[in-house]
């Protein structure tokens, strides 16, 4: 029997995994430089947590989640996101109490039954953060927005673009359901199967259809932006005001209206190059209300996931993935009495923080420095027992061959000075 990973889930190897990791070091740097703290929640959550936050009939819910009975009989999920868990912890922690707004980040694995793509996984990564607290100012949407770019700009993702909208509030965003529902109902038997039965499940949904024969249709829908009610209809102009402020270039989408319940007002979207049809890289929005709906105080929230894997699939794609830190040090020891030396001296250079390869085993003085090439070491640190008997090692830098003896002091000088970063 050959065992294979599950259809959507993979192995993200080396040297894949270090971009993984350089990528995930630069966001908790940017997110911490913008005064985020890290939570982990769970993987696992009630399923009933998941089907009241995102909503029963969205297609994450209602199609995608991996929902297992516990052994106690109680239904349980494998987090398709993490906004919902956020929001729990949020009450379940008495987070209200906390001065200022809570500004939290997160990174890690979420599940969704989609069918695999290029960019589509059933396990895959999201890179979040999310702010709950009394205030719902634009300046604060403004802020998380000028942070996920910030990150972008520093992960090295080019020509990214942001679209922005506001979908209304409880206030007028219904009857704005209504209208559409009552002028897609006109023109329903131009629409296909999955727009008509969105009518009556969920009007906005049509708003996101790529089917090319939908769109002139669309286009010709009333537009949320001329139904706002006053209060939204200023939140979103001072959040222009506030993106115009911070230098941040975006467009507006009116048919951005997100594929999960949970949203009101801002939301917005990034696209990013080398993706194909899966080019979303990071979704978000303000969902003020969420919190209550699960049974905590009256809360503004707002936040974004970034698709971690569509991320490093565009840095690949546009050739901007970083290079990869490689082996500083192979430790060449050869006869028995180098031995304990060389696990001494490797200890050493690793404490130096150099990143160090060390045989197990002995080997042939041809064959070790073969290995030495092979792994892409940048030295090749000769120890024999001439060396251990004199003091003086010799240190190969194998990409032009030039060799050079140095005492062990001189040797860690010489490597902290040509230290590459
Ligand atoms: P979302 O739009 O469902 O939003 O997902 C965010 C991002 O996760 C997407 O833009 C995409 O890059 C990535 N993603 C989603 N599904 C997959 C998949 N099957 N394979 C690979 N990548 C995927 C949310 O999850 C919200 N919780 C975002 C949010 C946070 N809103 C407010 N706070």
């Amino acid at each position: 029997m050959k065992f294979q990973a599950i259809k959507g889930t993979r192995d993200i190897l080396p040297p894949d995994s270090t971009l993984w990791n350089q990528v995930e070091q630069t966001a908790r740097e940017v997110f911490a430089s913008y005064n985020f703290n890290e939570i982990r929640p769970p993987i696992f959550e009630q399923t009933e947590l998941f089907a009241r936050s995102i909503g029963a009939e969205t297609d994450v819910v209602a199609k995608e989640m991996y929902t297992f009975e516990d052994r106690d009989d109680s239904s349980i999920s494998l987090r398709p996101e993490a906004t919902a868990s956020v929001c729990r912890a949020y009450i379940e922690h008495g987070m209200q109490t906390l001065p200022g707004n809570v500004k939290l980040h997160y990174m890690g694995p979420m599940f969704r039954r989609e069918r695999p793509q290029k960019g589509r996984y059933r396990q895959f990564y999201q890179i979040g953060a999310e702010v709950l607290g009394q205030s719902d100012a634009p300046a604060i949407d403004a802020e998380v927005i000028e942070m996920l770019l910030a990150f972008f700009e520093k992960a090295g993702l080019a020509n990214a673009t942001l679209s922005v909208n506001s979908i209304g509030d409880k206030n007028c965003r219904p009857q704005y359901i209504e209208l559409l529902r009552a002028e897609l109902q006109k023109v329903k038997a131009q629409l296909g199967p999955d727009s008509q039965r969105r009518i009556e499940t969920n009007p906005l949904r049509v708003l996101d259809s790529k089917l090319p024969e939908e769109q002139a249709i669309i286009e010709n829908l009333p537009r949320i932006a001329d139904h706002l009610c006053d209060s939204c209809r200023t939140h979103f102009a001072k959040l222009q005001d506030e993106l115009k402020l911070r230098g941040i270039l975006y467009e507006i989408n009116w048919r951005l209206v997100r594929g999960l319940d949970y949203y009101t007002r801002t939301t917005f979207e990034i696209v990013a190059p080398g993706l194909g049809s899966q080019n979303a890289v990071c979704g978000g929005g303000r969902y003020d209300g969420l919190v209550e709906l699960l049974g905590g105080p009256p809360t503004k929230g707002i936040g974004f996931a970034i698709g971690t894997d569509r991320l490093i699939l565009s840095l690949q794609e546009t050739g901007k993935a970083a290079a990869k830190k490689g082996l500083d040090v192979y430790v060449a020891w050869m006869g028995e009495k180098s031995y304990a030396p060389a696990v001494k001296l490797a200890r050493k250079l690793r404490d130096s923080g150099f990143a160090v390869e060390l045989p197990p085993e002995e080997m042939k003085f041809k064959k070790s420095l073969g290995l030495a090439d092979k792994l892409g070491a940048r030295y090749a640190l000769i120890i024999g027992e001439d060396e251990v008997a004199s003091g003086q090692l010799t240190l190969k830098h194998l990409a032009d061959g030039r060799q050079q003896k140095y005492s062990e002091a001189g040797l860690l000088e010489h490597l902290r000075e040509t230290r590459q970063t």
